[in-house]
C-alpha cells in the first residue's frame, strides 16, 4: 500500500468538524479522485495526506511511515523523498521565471534536466513563456507551470488540489493525458477537485465523493 488514512478526523474550531473518520487506501499506479463542493474538507484531506497538517484522530501511513507519530521535521523528510505537491495556490516563485519554477524540485536534487523540463512545458502548451516571469501569467497559465514543476520529477506519491480549476476542456485534457501516464509509471494519484470534468478525462479507478466529513464511493 502506498497511502492509507485510517479513521482520520479534524476540526479547526473543536466544534465542527470537517472530516469525520475518513479511511482511503491509495496504491501505486492508481488514480482516486475525490470530488465535492467548496469549503467540504478537500485541501484539508490533502494536507492531512501529506503530513503538512496533523489530524485529531487516526492514522495516516505513507509507504510504511506512520505519519501520525512522527514530528513535522520527520514528517517533512519523508514528504521531500515520496510526494510531489500540485497546491490549490500554486505557490509558484514570482522571482524566477516559468522554466525556473519548473526546475525547482530537480535543483533541490542536484540533477537539473531542462530537455525534460521544456518537454513538460511543451506538452502543457505554454514552451513560448518559458522564459518569462510568473507576474505576466494568466491563472490557467500559472496553473500549468505548477503542474509542470510537479511532474518534472514525480514521487511515488502526487497530490493534486483542484489541478484544472483554471482549465479549459481541451486543457483538461491534456493535463489529464499527462498525469495517466506519470501514474503509469508507478505513481500513486490522490486529487481532489471541484471540477466533475475529471471523472470523464482522468476515468479515475475509484471515485469519492467528500459530504459531512465523509467519502462516499461514488459508482
Ligand atoms: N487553517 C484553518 N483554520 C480554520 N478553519 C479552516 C482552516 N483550514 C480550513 N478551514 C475550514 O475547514 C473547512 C474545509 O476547508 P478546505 O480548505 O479543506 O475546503 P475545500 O474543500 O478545499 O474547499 P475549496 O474547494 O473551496 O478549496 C472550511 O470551512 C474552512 O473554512
Ligand atoms: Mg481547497
Amino acid at each position: 500500500m502506498l497511502l492509507s488514512l485510517e479513521g482520520v478526523s479534524k476540526s479547526y474550531d473543536g466544534v465542527r468538524m470537517v472530516l469525520k473518520g475518513v479511511d482511503l487506501e491509495l496504491s501505486r499506479g492508481e488514480i482516486f479522485l475525490v470530488l465535492g463542493p467548496s469549503g467540504t474538507g478537500k485541501t484539508t484531506l490533502l494536507m492531512i495526506a501529506s503530513g503538512l497538517e496533523e489530524p485529531d484522530s487516526g492514522r495516516v501511513t505513507l509507504l510504511g511511515h506512520e505519519l501520525t507519530k512522527m514530528d513535522p521535521d520527520e514528517r517533512a523528510a519523508v514528504r521531500l523523498k515520496h510526494v510531489s505537491f500540485i497546491f490549490e495556490g500554486f505557490v509558484l516563485l514570482e522571482d524566477l521565471n516559468v522554466l525556473e519554477n519548473v526546475l525547482l524540485p530537480l535543483r533541490l536534487k542536484g540533477s537539473v534536466d531542462e530537455d525534460r523540463a521544456l518537454k513538460l512545458l511543451e506538452r502543457l502548451e505554454i514552451r513560448d513563456k518559458a522564459h518569462r516571469p510568473i507576474g505576466g501569467l494568466s491563472m490557467g497559465e500559472r496553473q500549468r507551470v505548477a503542474i509542470a514543476r510537479a511532474l518534472v520529477d514525480p514521487r511515488d506519491l502526487l497530490l493534486a488540489d483542484d489541478p484544472t480549476s483554471n482549465l479549459d476542456d481541451r486543457r483538461v485534457k491534456l493535463v489529464s493525458d499527462l498525469l495517466r501516464e506519470i501514474v503509469d509509471g508507478g505513481t500513486g494519484l490522490l486529487v481532489v477537485s471541484q471540477d466533475p470534468r475529471l471523472r470523464a478525462h482522468l476515468r479515475p479507478d475509484r471515485t469519492a465523493i467528500l459530504e459531512g466529513g465523509r467519502l462516499v464511493e461514488a459508482q
